[in-house]
């Protein structure tokens, strides 16, 4: 199956590492000021790029007719504008702020914790990720992610959020309840990089006969 990598920074370039092992073969590399159309002709699209670069790539790849996997962060805000465009194209596209296993199982333990502490207005809340200083949203998408988790789960109050960028941080997230006799710490540590690449290509392999717009997390089955 022919890949086209859309994004070619630090992600893309590990995409291209790892497509062998999934049975995928570089149909094309799109970096910033690349045409858009080179892309056509590929089985899939995986696509990490910007935030402000995503919207046009994800339009533009429906238009060509390429299933896409997209991992760029910052642009869910426009969600319905993206499911629109790819509704009317009848194109396929899987979205994840993170493609981890260990993160998508998080959010199912931090769904149940909340859950069960939203009535236990002993507790307080916070949800807090660190990244490396080249990331260039934040709060990153996998800690909205997190707290939608919680709200989702019926945890109303309060969610003190806050995000630190230092050093090479692969990206560590923590949720957290507080009560005056005791502590719920639920803490993902992502160690490299890698288990993104690894779970896009998954997904590039599970996009095949796909139509519509999904997230990762319902497609593994880990979450409710
Ligand atoms: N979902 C996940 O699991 C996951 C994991 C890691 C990262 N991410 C997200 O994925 C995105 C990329 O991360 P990264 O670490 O690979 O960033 P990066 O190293 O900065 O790479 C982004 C690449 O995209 C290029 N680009 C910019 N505009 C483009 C356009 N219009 N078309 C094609 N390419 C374009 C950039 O080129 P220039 O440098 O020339 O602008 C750069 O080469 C970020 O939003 C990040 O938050 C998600």
């Amino acid at each position: 199956m022919k890949l086209a990598i859309v994004g070619y920074g630090k992600m893309g370039r590990m995409v291209e590492q790892f497509a062998p092992e999934f049975g995928f073969t570089i149909h094309s590399k799109i970096d910033a000021g690349d045409p858009l159309a080179n892309a056509k002709g590929a089985d899939v699209a995986i696509e990490f790029s910007a935030p402000e670069a995503a919207i046009s790539n994800l339009e533009g790849l429906a238009a060509l007719g390429v299933p896409t996997i997209t991992g760029t962060t910052g642009w869910l805000g426009e969600m319905d504008r993206v499911k629109a465009t790819y509704a009317k194209h009848d194109g396929a596209l899987i979205w994840s702020a993170n493609f981890s296993i260990g993160v998508n199982v998080l959010l199912r333990a931090v769904h149940e914790v909340a859950r069960l502490l939203a009535n236990e207005a002993a507790y307080e809340a916070w949800a807090w990720e660190i990244h490396h200083s080249a990331k260039k949203d934040a709060p990153s998408g996998t800690l909205l992610a997190l707290v939608r988790e919680m709200q989702a789960a019926g945890y109303t109050r309060n969610i003190d959020q806050s995000s630190n960028r230092a050093g090479k941080i692969a990206g560590t997230h923590e949720i957290g309840f507080d009560s005056a006799e005791d502590t719920i710490t639920l803490r993902h540590t992502a160690r490299t990089r890698e288990g993104f690449a690894r779970g896009a290509l998954r997904a590039a392999q599970m996009i095949q006969g796909k139509k519509g717009v999904h997230e990762f997390k319902d497609l593994l089955g880990v979450t409710r």
